[in-house]
């Protein structure tokens, strides 16, 4: 359906989500519902797209103002024929028109082309696409006449207890000719249950006047899945989750527990990575190959580079090198870049900063706003304070510099080449290349002081203690 258009209806309020957010915006595996069906639909050849909106139109219209669609607003919501009808002064006078609804988040571009092949095949003036469900309820029902021919669709609503049994339903989705759209459309009344101007009621004004019309029903009904509620979201979001699964392991990636493994819409994997349970990969993420991803991972716009190890950690808009390993219990805030082969351990916090090849936070360390040069090593304890109280500032450290444990750089400050900083120093002052910066006090020890005290302690078997010497482990 080279060149053609697509009109989505998205102006429902979406009452039945009891939400505060226009339905269509509800996002499955990262994407909105009506962003998946766009993106579908221009796959399956629609250069042309007008997504009707109307219930939060200002909300759906900045969520999609990327998609390069252009929009119809539907005021009032009376119906799904009504909205199409605010939408026909951008339909072309004549070729075919695809009708598709927000709400299905599972539509996919090769059935969709398949669809559009048959309805041209049929001539017909109108093909619905239909599925048969084992549980029909809250669909239209496909009513076929004694020769299979499509009579009419019947909304649930307005369905007999006989027509409810019907099994094949209404996907909301439809290939039209335009010519019989612009005429017909006006035709529709709201003499029905819900009071609305039924879209579906095209399909009897076409038997009706002796116009052909087909059906096009669907292998895999679960592409055709109309999303209601939270608990139809959930159930269209464990669909999509499944694909994508399959996917990326058709590709090569090894992901031990598919079922607890979420992965976004749009995230790239590479060959031979292998993905832990529990592990979430968000947004515009993208990881190389040989990369192990351990369990209870996020990721959010992470890019990782080839035989990365990330283990329990978050990582936020930032970046890590090749071969490097971040965990367990990192914490990587937007504008990070780790470099290659760098050791980032536990409870090490990063925002902002980058960080040389071969440089290593092993544990316990703060490094926010700064520039670390390469084969640094960053004792634990380790603070960039970069924040006076006002401003934030930036800490530069050259290469191989040694920052001892319990050190704190107090940014706007800069640490040389070959710096060695000494355990437990403030650095607030120009360290110079080679130097050694030692910034405490001298200790001193008063001897026999405990026992003066009284402070002598018990150990578990009731020796006196504290006067033998210390022993370390
Ligand atoms: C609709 C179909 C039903 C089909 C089902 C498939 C009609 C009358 N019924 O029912 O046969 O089985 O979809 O999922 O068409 N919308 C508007 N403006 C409106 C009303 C709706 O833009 O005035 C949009 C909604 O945002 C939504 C879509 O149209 O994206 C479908 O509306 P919804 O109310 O969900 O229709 P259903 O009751 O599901
Ligand atoms: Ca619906």
């Amino acid at each position: 359906m080279d060149g053609k258009t697509a009109v989505i209806l998205a102006a429902g309020a979406g009452t039945r989500m009891k939400s505060d957010r226009p339905k269509v915006l509800h996002e499955v595996m990262g994407r909105s519902m009506v962003s998946h069906v766009i993106s579908q639909v221009r796959r399956a050849g629609a250069d042309s797209i007008t997504a009707v909106i109307g219930h939060g139109a200002d909300v759906v219209r900045k969520a999609l103002s990327g998609e390069n669609v252009t929009f119809a607003v539907q005021e009032e919501q009376l119906g799904t024929g009504h909205a199409v009808m605010q939408a026909l002064d951008r339909i072309p006078g004549t070729g075919d028109v695809f009708i598709l609804c927000g709400d299905t988040p599972l539509i996919t571009a090769e059935t969709l082309t398949a669809f559009a092949e048959y309805h041209a095949a049929q001539e017909a003036v109108l093909t619905v696409l239909t599925a048969e469900y084992e549980d029909p309820t809250g669909y239209g029902r496909i009513l076929r006449d004694p020769d299979g021919g499509l009579q009419c669709i019947v909304e649930q609503k307005d369905a007999s207890e006989e027509e409810k049994l019907v099994r094949e339903v209404n996907a909301g989705m439809y290939c039209v000719d335009a010519a019989f759209l612009r005429e017909t459309l006006p035709k529709i009344t709201n003499e029905n249950a819900q009071h609305e101007y039924y879209l579906t009621d095209l399909v009897e004004l076409a038997v009706s006047a002796g116009q052909k019309t087909a059906a096009f029903c669907v292998d895999d009904p679960e592409e055709i899945m109309g999303v209601n509620n939270r608990v139809q979201l959930a159930a269209a979001a464990k669909v999509m989750q499944r694909r994508i699964n399959h996917g990326h392991m058709m590709n090569g990636v090894t992901i031990l527990d598919p079922e607890r493994t979420y992965i976004e819409d749009g995230v790239r994997i590479g060959r031979d990575t292998e993905i832990w349970p529990g592990t979430v990969l968000r947004g515009d993420t993208e990881i190389g190959s040989g990369v192990m991803i351990g369990t209870d991972c996020i990721l959010e716009n992470a890019v990782i580079a080839d035989g990365a190890d990330v283990q329990k950690s978050v990582i936020l808009d930032s970046s890590v090198g090749k071969d490097s390993s971040v965990g367990p219990f990192a914490y990587i805030r937007p504008g990070t870049s780790i470099g290659q082969e760098c050791k980032v351990g536990d409870f090490v916090e990063f925002k902002n900063a980058d960080f040389g090849d071969g440089s290593k936070a092993s544990h316990l360390a703060y490094i926010g706003d700064a520039d670390v040069g390469t084969d640094c090593n960053i004792g634990c304890g380790v603070i960039f304070a970069n924040y006076d109280g006002k401003n934030k500032h930036r800490t530069v450290v050259g290469d191989r510099v040694f920052v001892g444990s319990n050190s704190n750089l107090v940014a706007p400050v800069t640490v040389h080449d070959d710096a060695f900083i000494a355990a437990g120093t403030t650095v607030t002052k120009e360290a110079p290349s080679g130097s050694l910066i030692v910034g405490r006090s001298p200790d001193k020890s008063l001897e026999g002081w405990v026992e003066r005290k009284g402070l002598i302690r018990s150990n578990l078997h009731g020796k006196k203690t504290g006067t033998e010497p210390e022993e370390h482990e």
